[in-house]
């Protein structure tokens, strides 16, 4: 009996505890499934839209994205720079050690003593204009625009990148050189027309061989335009949008204020390394302009079978679910407090890792603004008296129409200087 009953307590308490085990599992597992679903529940923060172009940016899209793969996925869709420009570099090539090659020596000249001197880099950008300036003597009641800022761009591309003197240059060869490149690059993306590429290719070289002797001989992977194009190409463009953007469109009285602040205080500002309070509202400038005008508007990638997918930077960057009135020009929205989460994932105008820009950081948010402040102080800003013109109804009447952005759009911009007799 004794032996009965101590059997039957020992199963009971056995029962008890097995019971009390599953019980504690059932509801640990209640308490993990709901917070699951709690936390799925709550909507996703960024855009499907944005994450897609993303992972057409860092290459995730594809199956296995190694280095080798990615550099093909590259230069499938960049081949056109190869047979317009016969270069080969980080774009157009395969070969990983020209990319890590390339690569490095770009690294070298960006954060180098020259690049990162912006007092330097500031005069060396007005000695171009003052040069550039001098041979439209007559014509300060219609400066062009767009062939004024290609020279100064250029001219301070070979400087930073070439340590070429500016006052040792002929402005005829730089004329000659950007001219060709321009027409170059339209009709890459045009049915090529090969006499006329030919030729262009021609005086491109040449006039780059008087400028750049020491870069001469060269094989494609050495070839100057390597560096010139990916440097000089995408800062022209934006350097002329944001000045115009800045100084002749409507903004509000806030941005007004800070331009005025800015084109005083650079590049002093950056002289003792950005901590000064204009030389963040500076930065926030070139911000902007490359958020409304990303010079790469979009990124293409490839498959090995050639067909292609494409991440739009600009749609990213306009789009009205995370920017704030998108269309406004307003350095302000990238404040600590403004800017939010969504809209550093939807910023991409230098791509993102693993094959980000290396002059993301520095370089160009810093070169930028210092040649837009070089021009707002040599041209005048609407404020200050100076007039631009578009050739085109809409933007002469209403200031607050969004600019066009594509290569042509700007040819027939020009300014009129305060006073013409200078
Ligand atoms: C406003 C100016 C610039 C913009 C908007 C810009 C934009 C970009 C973008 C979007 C990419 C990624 C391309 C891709 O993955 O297909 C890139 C990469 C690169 N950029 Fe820039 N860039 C600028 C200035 C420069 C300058 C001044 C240099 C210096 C020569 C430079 C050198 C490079 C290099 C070497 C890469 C390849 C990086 C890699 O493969 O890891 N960029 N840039």
């Amino acid at each position: 009996m004794g032996l009965c009953y101590s059997v039957f307590t020992t199963i009971k308490l056995a029962f008890a505890a097995w019971f009390l085990v599953w019980l504690s599992r059932l509801i640990y597992s209640l308490i993990v499934y709901s917070f699951i679903w709690e936390r799925a529940s709550i909507p996703l923060e960024t855009s499907p839209f944005i994450e897609d172009q993303r992972r057409v940016a860092n290459f995730d899209f594809l199956d296995d994205s190694n280095l080798q793969n990615r550099l093909i996925a590259r230069a499938i869709p960049n081949q056109r720079l190869v047979k317009v420009f016969g270069i080969e570099n980080s774009f157009t090539t395969t070969n990983i050690k020209t990319h890590r090659r390339f690569y490095r020596n770009v690294g070298r000249a960006l954060h180098g003593r020259r690049a990162e001197n912006w007092p330097r880099f500031f005069t060396a950008a007005s000695t171009a204009l003052n040069l550039i300036l001098a041979q439209f003597a007559d014509a300060r009641d219609s400066l062009p625009l767009a062939v004024l800022t290609r020279e100064l761009v250029f001219l301070t591309t070979l400087y930073s990148f070439f340590e070429v003197n500016i006052e040792n240059v002929s402005l005829h060869d730089a004329r000659v050189a950007t001219d060709a490149i321009n027409d170059m690059w339209v009709h890459s993306k045009t049915i090529a027309q090969p006499d006329v590429l030919q030729e262009r290719r021609r005086q491109l070289n040449a006039a780059l061989l008087r400028m750049l002797p020491n870069e001469f001989p060269c094989s494609a992977a050495t070839h100057p335009m390597n560096t010139i194009l990916p440097a000089y190409e995408t800062m022209w463009r934006i350097v002329l949008l944001t000045f115009i953007s800045a100084g002749f469109r409507d903004v509000d009285q806030e941005t007004a204020d800070q331009f005025r602040e800015v084109i005083q205080g650079v590049p002093e500002c950056f002289a003792d390394g950005n901590s000064d309070n204009v030389a963040a509202m500076a930065m926030n400038f070139s911000k902007e302009g490359l958020r409304l005008y990303p010079p790469t508007k979009r990124i293409y990638r490839a498959f090995l079978d050639e067909s292609q997918v494409m991440a739009d930077i600009q749609k990213c960057h306009r789009d009205p679910d995370i920017w704030p009135n998108p269309e406004q020009f307003r350095p302000s929205r990238f404040l600590p407090g403004e800017f939010t989460a969504d809209m550093e994932r939807a910023y991409l105008p230098f791509s993102i890792k693993p094959h980000k820009c290396p002059a993301a950081d520095k370089f160009a948010p810093h070169a930028i603004i210092i040649l837009v402040v070089v021009l707002a102080k040599s041209l005048g800003t609407l404020e200050s008296g100076a007039t631009v013109r578009f050739g085109n109804d809409t933007l002469d009447r209403d200031r607050s129409a969004l600019l066009p952005s594509g290569r042509l759009d700007t040819e027939d911009w020009t300014l009129q200087m305060k006073d013409t007799s200078v």
